[in-house]
């Protein structure tokens, strides 16, 4: 599968997010927004008003760390994104919140802490695009990277040869091939892009 890179904007600066993703969109794939709400996670970021501001010629992949995502998933549809992802540790009914995304056109995502088997997303694979493996506890970037997450994604990739498993946390020019190894076909990086002092140098790195 074709490697997919989605640099998180976490790590940008936030006053001049689109002078930001102007100087990697041409190397990348996909554009990660990270969206807390300091419940989920002990961390706040941004909600839809500001998603919807947010320019690449990429689609924008959305991941809610935010208790009851329903309430939310219409206000960023609007706001353009095209891939919502949740967690299933967030949410009370995750089919009707997978089908709300889909038939607002996006593409349904699932995500799991690391402390969350396999075993609690099973069901829902069928209807979603892909799964996002957290490796590091979702709220901040910077982390370290949990190798010991990455049967969860040789799992996956022997059971769903088609789905896209998406890492996020810790990834790094090393992580990345561990990630991708396992079956990953979308790399989450936030601190190892923006943090580099040559961004397309380390995006090339995370292709191997
Ligand atoms: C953490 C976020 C990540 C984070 C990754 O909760 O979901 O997307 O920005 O950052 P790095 O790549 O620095 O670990
Ligand atoms: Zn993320």
């Amino acid at each position: 599968m074709k490697i997919k890179i989605a640099p998180s904007i976490l790590s940008a600066d936030f006053g001049k997010l689109n002078e930001e993703i102007a100087s990697i969109d041409k190397y990348v794939d996909l554009i990660h927004v990270d969206v807390m709400d300091g419940h989920f996670v002990p961390n706040l970021t941004i909600g839809a008003p500001v998603v919807k501001y947010i320019k690449s010629s990429h689609p924008l992949d959305v991941h809610l760390m935010i208790e009851n995502p329903e309430k939310y998933i219409e206000d960023f549809l609007k706001a353009g994104s095209d891939r919502i992802t949740v967690h299933i540790e967030a949410c009370d009914d995750v089919e009707k919140v997978l089908k709300m995304i889909k038939n607002g056109g996006a593409d349904p995502c699932i995500c799991l802490k690391p402390g969350t088997p396999l075993s609690e997303i099973e069901h829902v694979l069928p209807l979603v695009k892909g799964v996002l493996v957290m490796t590091v506890e979702p709220g901040f970037g910077g982390q370290k990277f949990m190798e010991d997450m990455m049967p969860k994604v040789r799992e996956l990739r022997a059971k769903w040869p088609e789905i896209d498993i998406e890492i996020d946390g810790g990834i790094n020019a090393e992580t990345s091939k561990i990630a991708t190894e396992a079956g990953a076909n979308i790399l989450v990086s936030g601190s190892y892009i923006f943090k580099s002092e040559d961004r397309i140098k380390a995006i090339e790195s995370l292709r191997g």
